[in-house]
C-alpha cells in the first residue's frame, strides 16, 4: 500500500511533531490480511509497558483469533461491522474496575487503558498496521462472551488492528471517508498560565 494516495492535507505540522502522531489514523478501508504472532506480540507488548496509577496496570487485552474472528465481530454494532469485517483482528479493551491491593475502585482505570490502547495503536502503526477504536459495540454480549466478572472488569471499547485497503481502488466518495480528519487548534487545548 502506497502511503502517496493518503492525502494528509487536513493534518498541517507546522512544529515538527514525530510524523507517527499524524500518521495515525482510523481507516475503515482494510485489505484481508492476518498478522504474525510475533507482530501481535509486540503490538501488545508496548501497551504493556504504559504508565498506570500505582502501577496497577488496570488493562486487560482480549483479541480474536481466525477462529473466534466471526464471534467478535458479531460483538460491534451493525455500522461498524460493516467495516471492521475486513481487518486482521478484532479486540475488546477491558478495565479492571478495583483495585487488586483493597478491592476500593480504582478512579484510574479508565484513564490508564486509555494510555495502553494508544500504546498500542502506535506499535501497530510502526509495524505497517492501522488501528480502528469502535465504541460502537455490544458491550454486556461482549463481556458475557468473555465471560468476565461484571463486578471486577468492564469492556471498554473494541478495536480493529489491520492492513489499509489501496485506497486508488475506491471510489471518490469512499476515499473521502477515508482522508485523515483535522484536530482544534492548539490554543483551544493548551494554556500556558
Ligand atoms: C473511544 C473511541 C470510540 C470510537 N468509536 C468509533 C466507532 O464506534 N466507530 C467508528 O467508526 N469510529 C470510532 N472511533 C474513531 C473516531 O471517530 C476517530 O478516532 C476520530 O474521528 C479521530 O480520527 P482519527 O482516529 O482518524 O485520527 C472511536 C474512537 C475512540 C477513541
Amino acid at each position: 500500500m502506497s502511503k502517496k494516495v493518503i492525502d494528509y492535507s487536513a493534518r498541517e505540522n507546522p512544529t515538527g511533531v514525530n510524523p507517527l502522531f499524524i500518521e495515525r489514523w482510523s481507516p475503515r478501508a482494510f485489505e484481508k490480511t492476518s498478522i504474525d504472532t510475533p507482530t501481535m506480540t509486540r503490538i501488545i507488548e508496548a501497551a504493556r509497558w504504559s504508565p498506570s496509577s500505582f502501577n496497577v496496570q488496570p488493562w486487560r487485552f482480549y483479541t480474536s483469533t481466525d477462529a473466534t474472528f466471526d464471534d467478535f465481530l458479531s460483538l460491534a454494532i451493525e455500522a461498524n461491522q460493516e467495516w471492521a469485517k475486513d481487518c486482521a483482528v478484532i479486540g475488546f479493551l477491558v478495565g479492571e474496575k478495583n483495585l487488586e491491593y483493597n478491592g476500593k475502585p480504582n478512579g484510574y482505570s479508565h484513564f490508564d487503558s486509555g494510555a495502553a490502547w494508544m500504546a498500542m495503536t502506535l506499535q501497530a502503526r510502526m509495524e505497517g498496521f492501522y488501528t480502528h477504536a469502535m465504541g460502537g459495540i455490544r458491550a454486556n454480549e461482549a463481556a458475557e462472551y468473555l465471560k468476565l466478572d461484571s463486578k471486577q472488569s468492564e469492556v471498554l471499547m473494541g478495536f480493529t488492528i489491520g492492513k489499509l485497503a489501496d485506497l486508488s481502488e475506491l471510489d471518490d466518495e469512499q476515499r473521502k471517508n477515508e482522508t485523515p480528519n483535522s484536530r482544534k487548534m492548539l490554543s483551544e487545548i493548551w494554556h500556558q498560565v
